[in-house]
């Protein structure tokens, strides 16, 4: 008897499978969490007693909220996979490499599973993106890099697989016997949007035939969280004085925030490293330049860095895009740390912001039906899953080319770790 896990490490959701005896079946390693079989991908360490604890999942956002923010809290820590600049970080005076990081983060996830079976395991399917990076190095090394950590938390026989040839599989397991299917399959994250062609029902059960199956696969490093920066762009940066202008005190010249700083600025993982001397320097000298009015702002800056708050921030502008999903508008609000952010948001305004990354994954779309050498009234069905397929101007990217009855959507944090665990009874 053998067992294998599957592991979907998502850029905000992860998800724990197991196959034993070619059945699979989902673990729910962590029963706080509102969305069920699903584990938040966030690290928290905490200093306690003098002792650093470390927490996953919704434990550790509770944790972090508990404690004021205080603390070092990790989210995304996908999206720096492929980031060779990223080396190591310090936690507490200890230093991790990202694989030390991510190896935590397994671990739990390897011991929480392994309670619940009962058993040991040390064999994994572990899910990657379509693509990592389009520098084929980069994405090499990201592989690499996940491929460690699963190591360094103790699994030993490590086979890989694409997310959305892992959803496809999963679609497939719920077609009736003798249904075969040209199935155009795309997942929406908050990493990446990634699609596969996969002519589903022909080898369903076999171990034989199958690489065939899979027509094409495509993918963007396109998601929810970079939905999230354009909320934060257009709607709360200015709160931040992302358009603040002070005329320099050594020419006739006027200067902002540099480049940096914005960019920072718009990704919550990122806001952390606002803390560097130079952009410091950057935002002081403004500060001291400024209005009195935008003075004010470059000190919610300040104050944005100082308290260390992006992420629940960044949870509120994450709520209002969800809430845009099932209505016409929305309103993000943010009343904590001195700082009040009351704006209306419409989907009109929202569909506006990520026209142009929605016309990417369009783009994307087209190019994987192209090379399965299919036009869209060749697919038979779509299948929808990720928590951004819910975005109605995605699904509208599929609405457009194939009739409403044809699209299908389900289990949307679970299909890509389910579909990995079955993906264990196909390897040799
Ligand atoms: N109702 C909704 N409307 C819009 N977006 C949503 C909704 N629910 C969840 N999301 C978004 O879906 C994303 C999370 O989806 P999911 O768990 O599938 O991603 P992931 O697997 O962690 O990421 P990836 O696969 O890219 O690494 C987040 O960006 C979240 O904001
Ligand atoms: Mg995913």
């Amino acid at each position: 008897m053998s067992a294998i896990f599957g592991i979907d490490f998502g850029t905000s959701n992860s998800a724990l499978s197991v196959n034993e005896n070619n059945t699979v079946r989902m673990l729910d390693v962590d029963r706080g969490n509102p969305i069920s079989n699903s584990l938040k991908s966030i690290l928290y360490f905490l200093k306690e007693d003098g002792q650093t604890t470390t927490y996953v999942g919704y434990e550790g956002v509770n944790k972090y909220i508990e404690n004021g923010a205080d603390g070092r809290y990790m989210q995304s820590i996908k999206t720096f996979l492929p980031d060779t600049a990223f080396e190591k970080t310090s936690i507490y005076g200890k230093r991790y490499t990202l694989e030390e990081l991510i190896s935590i983060f397994f671990r739990v996830m390897k011991e929480r599973g392994e309670t619940l079976i009962g058993r040991d395991v040390s064999d994994l399917v572990l899910g990657r993106p379509v693509i990592f990076s389009e520098d084929r190095e980069r994405d090499r090394i990201a592989q690499d890099r996940l491929e460690s950590a699963a190591r360094l938390a103790g699994f030993k026989n490590i086979a890989f697989q694409m997310e959305p040839i892992a959803a496809a599989l999963a679609y497939e397991n719920s077609l009736s016997p003798g249904v075969e299917q040209i199935v155009l399959v795309g997942d929406f994250g908050a990493g990446s949007s990634d699609f596969t062609i996969h002519k589903a029902g022909k080898h369903a059960g076999s171990r034989t035939g199958r690489e065939k199956d899979i027509l094409s696969v495509g993918g963007v490093y396109i998601g929810g969280d970079l939905f999230d920066s354009d909320i934060m762009k257009e709607k709360t940066a200015a709160y931040y004085g992302k358009n603040v202008q002070a005329k320099s005190m050594f020419s006739d010249n006027y200067f902002g925030l540099s480049p940096v700083v914005i960019r920072n600025l718009l990704h919550w993982h990122l806001i952390p490293q606002l803390r560097r001397p130079a952009t410091l320097n950057n935002i002081k000298e403004l500060k001291v330049t400024a209005s009195f009015r935008d003075k004010e702002l470059i000190g919610n800056l300040e104050n944005l860095i100082e308290a260390n708050y992006g992420y629940l921030l960044f949870q509120s502008i994450e709520k209002t895009k969800c809430e845009l999903s099932g209505r016409e508008s929305s309103r993000i609000r943010f009343h904590d740390y001195g700082i009040c952010i009351d704006e209306f948001l419409s989907r009109d305004e929202f569909e506006a912001m990520i026209r142009e990354k929605a016309a990417a994954i369009d783009t994307c779309i087209d190019s994987t039906l192209a090379d399965a050498g299919l036009k869209a009234a060749d697919i038979d069905v779509v299948f929808l899953t990720g928590g951004s397929s819910y975005i109605p101007l995605i699904r509208g990217l599929f609405e457009k080319r194939l009739d409403k009855d044809r699209i299908r959507s389900g289990n949307a944090f679970t299909s890509v770790a389910y579909g990995l665990g079955l993906y264990g009874s196909l390897m040799g």
